[in-house]
């Protein structure tokens, strides 16, 4: 028990104010901008828009043309997750559409470095996603490209999913990871996140988070933010 205090000491949560990007994925597509400013008056930080090539994950959602509305539709950051193959074919499109936070999935490209540099270059910040199966060390070595990292707590390709609880000591392993390189990373979960959970996803590691369902499917956008906000400081480490 000591230990584990220790442990839990040495490895604050973070520093950082909490960012919550709501999941257009889980929106009233027929009313998107009605709905991205739904959630932006409601006290959203970014608009999370989840790319999906029916290859990398079985389903299809959203391209750069969608991304650009949704961009027109709000002054909030746009952050744009790719779950595609070969990402850097489509980073550009998606910086021309006007995203401002590119995430890519270490499983689906080759080159990640040069992905992250090739983000940098057309003027986003960078962040790599890992699937619940992949470990911490896919992101070793880039970590001075990242701005960002996206932990998946579901398999990506569908909003409504069950939070996969056996990523929270991955979300321990990777604050100690971020706070060790001194570098002011970003450490996202994506997936599954409720106002009943938050408190512990934060607690583990977390600093922002992406809630679709928890979000969009609620009556009160407003309220639902504030509850989480609320459920967070309300339990400090
Ligand atoms: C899953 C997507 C998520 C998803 C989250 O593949 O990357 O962003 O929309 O939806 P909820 O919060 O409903 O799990
Ligand atoms: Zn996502």
């Amino acid at each position: 028990m000591l230990a584990l205090r220790r442990l839990t000491a040495a490895v604050p949560r973070s520093a950082k104010p909490l960012r919550i990007a709501p999941s257009v994925l889980s929106a009233d597509f027929g009313r998107l901008q009605a709905e991205v400013q739904a959630v932006g008056d409601a006290g959203a930080d970014w608009i999370h828009v989840d790319v999906m090539d029916g290859r990398f994950v079985p389903n299809i959602t959203i391209g750069p043309d969608v991304t650009a509305a949704v961009k027109k539709a709000t002054p909030k950051d746009i952050d744009v997750h790719l779950m595609v193959v070969e990402p850097e074919r489509h980073v550009e499109a998606f910086a021309r559409a006007g995203a401002d936070w590119i995430t890519v999935h270490a499983e689906a490209t080759v080159h990640l470095h040069r992905t992250l540099q090739l983000i940098h270059s057309l003027g986003c910040k960078a962040g790599v996603s890992l699937n619940p199966a992949t470990p911490l060390d896919a992101i070793q070595y880039v970590m001075d490209e990242l701005d960002l990292l996206l932990i998946m707590t579901v398999n990506p390709g569908f909003g409504g999913q069950t939070f996969i609880g056996s990523q929270l000591p991955k979300l321990r392993a990777a604050r100690g990871m971020c706070n060790a390189s001194g570098k002011p990373i970003h450490i996202m979960v994506d997936g599954g996140v409720k106002v009943d959970n938050i408190a512990e996803i934060c607690a583990a590691g977390a600093n922002a988070v992406v809630s679709g369902s928890g979000i969009f499917g609620t009556d009160d956008y407003a309220a639902t933010i504030a509850e989480m906000r609320a459920r967070v400081a309300a339990n400090p480490l």
